[in-house]
């Protein structure tokens, strides 16, 4: 089965599952991810904003604009990774996703990976990295490639990055998350 169907089936499980119903029933849509089905990266956020809500597509608000910014900065494009989200309903309010939205989508966030099947996973801000790397802290270990084993099954190597809603008005964090975001090719080409 094809990348696309095998998602279109996720997408069509987690609307007929009913998961997190109040998230959905505020939330204009599921915003599933985004971008190029046979990347080698993958970036997990947060969850949707206004405008992703609005589109169905994950970052393409301000700090979308940023992280094409800094995908640019890899010499990459959107066109030549992944990107979605640990929580694919839009919270209130643009509130942070709760530990029970974030442990419902997760093993969601699991398919999706199993079914693109990169080489790297970049975590975007501490809520996806929490759930690859419980307890770690991000000023300790942003940029730096760890391989994470998921219930004995699936390995990734991971990066785990800023979140780039929090480096936008940030000068110092902002030229660490470029820092980060120059050797994330680097860090690739040594796993080829
Ligand atoms: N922030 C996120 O974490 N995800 C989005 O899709 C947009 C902003």
């Amino acid at each position: 089965m094809s990348k696309q169907r095998q998602l279109d089936n996720l997408r069509a499980d987690i609307l007929a599952k009913n998961i997190c119903p109040d998230l959905a029933a505020q939330a204009t849509q599921l915003v599933m991810g985004d971008g190029n089905l046979n990347a080698e990266i993958v970036f997990i956020g947060e969850a949707p904003g206004k405008k992703e809500d609005e589109q169905g597509v994950p970052f393409v608000g301000a700090s979308g604009k940023f992280l094409n910014e800094m995908l640019a900065t890899a010499g990459l494009e959107r066109a030549d990774v992944y990107i979605t989200n640990i929580v694919k309903y839009r919270p209130p309010k643009n509130r942070d996703p709760s530990k029970d939205e974030k442990q419902t989508f997760w093993p969601y966030l699991l398919r999706q990976l199993e079914i693109i099947n990169p080489k790297v996973v970049i975590t975007l801000g501490r809520h996806s990295m929490g759930y690859f790397l419980p307890g770690a802290v991000i000023g300790n270990i942003h940029g730096q490639p760890v391989d994470v084993t998921i219930d004995d099954d699936a390995t990734y190597c991971l990066i785990p990055l800023y979140h780039p809603a929090a480096a936008l008005y940030n000068g110092s964090l902002r030229q660490t998350l470029a820092d980060d975001f120059m050797r994330v090719p680097e860090i690739i080409k040594k796993l080829a």
